[in-house]
């Protein structure tokens, strides 16, 4: 077995074998095959793609280059939730507590975020003294007492994904349905929980733009997942317009504690029932809908995550009161020029916006303003005058906000 056949055959569309694909992570992830020859695979890839099968065991031979949380501690049944990634998307907070305030166990962990896009660590951060690091037993633990808990991805996990997705980014290789799904799912199949719910965006600020390819990858990873062996369901949402009205760390916190104080019955809200209840019958649940309902209007689903972060060290003051969260030094109240419809909010835009104030990063190590960020006012279909409030603007880093400004009114398409 060596490298170039490997390669040929993958130029040929002719399905490599299982020993083939775990021949190739393997020494790829040990350093035996060097970048050139990976970056001509994966090229091959992108332009004929890998069977359904072939993409199974590349996911399971990713998943098996590192560590598998063993989660057998766990004192029921567990559920993971992965999105795809997107602009103001603070699921995760709402829905870890709301499934756990209704019984099943939820050992999460998550990334930090990278260009428009946000991450739940970087959220969970802009939280005084909550720890995103921590041994795996006090992890287990907490999931234990309060039924959810979230960290930052273990170093430990998948080293097979985390050198083949620095090296898609370099070698413009990311943009491949089955090389997406593998490197989500094996690093979802390495925490190992029993139920993986996944929500696939598609739209402007997501990485599937077309509802088509959404619903291909969609599809590809809930198979691979039930061939892993897992529960596994793929739920498919746009991400065209921003999630919920507030974006940026700390500003999504906020957002995600007043669904969770029962104050706002927005889409977030919609959304979040949604894929709880998708979670509760994949772990067998029945009345899916009205227990997470219940689990959030009742301040069940608050309390269980006021608990998980006092576990963590995190200010759970800010529960009662928002207004405890990093406040921006500055901000800037974007107005229309124009009277219309809004008929378009462009997600990608207003995550660049937000990034231009801070609140994300372009490399992977730059630190972010946990302030930073947008609050929107209105929404896709909303009637506005000119010289109405579209939407504020918050930085503790600049105070020169034009062009910030100019990227949030290319955002909105008023007609
Ligand atoms: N997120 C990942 O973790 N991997 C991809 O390939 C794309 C998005």
């Amino acid at each position: 077995m060596n490298i170039l056949d490997i390669i040929s055959k993958t130029k040929h569309k002719i399905p490599l074998e299982k020993s083939e694909i775990g021949f190739l992570v393997e020494n790829y992830t040990g350093g035996k095959i060097p970048d050139y020859q990976m970056s001509a695979w994966l090229m091959a890839v992108c332009l004929n793609s890998l069977t359904d099968d072939e993409t199974t065991e590349l996911t399971l031979a990713m998943r098996d280059s590192g560590q598998i949380l063993d989660l057998s501690r766990i004192n029921g049944i567990t559920a993971d939730k992965h999105s795809t990634g997107g602009v103001g998307d603070k699921t995760s907070l709402i829905i870890a507590p709301a499934v756990a305030s209704c019984g099943v166990y939820v050992p999460k962990m998550s990334g930090r975020g990278l260009g428009h896009t946000g991450g739940t660590i970087d959220k969970l951060e802009s939280i005084e003294g909550y720890r995103t690091e921590m041994p795996l037993d006090e992890f287990i633990s907490i999931v234990n007492k309060t039924g959810f808990s979230i960290i930052s991805q273990n170093e430990n996990l998948c080293p097979a994904d985390k050198k083949i997705y620095a090296l898609r980014n370099s070698t413009g290789t990311v943009d491949s349905i089955p090389l997406i799904c593998s490197s989500i799912m094996s690093k979802k199949l390495a925490v190992s929980a029993d139920c993986i719910l996944l929500d696939v965006k598609y739209g402007s600020g997501a990485f599937m733009k077309t509802k088509e390819d959404a619903e291909r990858l969609a599809e590809l990873m809930q198979n691979t997942g039930i061939n892993a062996g897992k529960k596994c369901r793929c739920d498919v949402t746009d991400m065209n317009s921003p999630l919920g009205m507030n974006i940026g760390n700390a500003l999504e916190v906020k957002e995600a504690i007043e669904i969770l104080q029962g104050k706002n019955k927005g889409d977030l809200y919609k959304l979040c029932i949604d894929l709880s209840a998708d979670m509760l019958s994949l772990a067998g649940q029945d009345n899916c809908r009205e227990k997470v309902q219940n689990a959030i209007d009742s301040g069940k689903a608050l309390e269980v995550f006021r608990e998980t972060l006092m576990l963590h060290g995190g200010n759970y003051k800010i529960c009662d009161n928002v207004s405890m969260l990093p406040q921006a030094k500055y901000s800037y109240e974007v107005k229309s020029d124009r009277t219309g419809t809004i008929s378009e909010i462009n997600s990608e835009e207003i995550g660049m916006t937000s990034l231009i104030l801070g609140a994300g990063r372009i490399t992977k190590n730059q630190p972010v303003d946990p302030s930073a960020g947008i609050i929107l006012n209105c929404k896709k279909g909303n009637k506005i005058q000119k010289g109405d409030l579209l939407m504020t603007l918050y930085s503790s880093k600049i105070t020169d906000f034009s062009e910030a400004e100019r990227r949030a009114l290319n955002s909105m398409k008023i007609m």
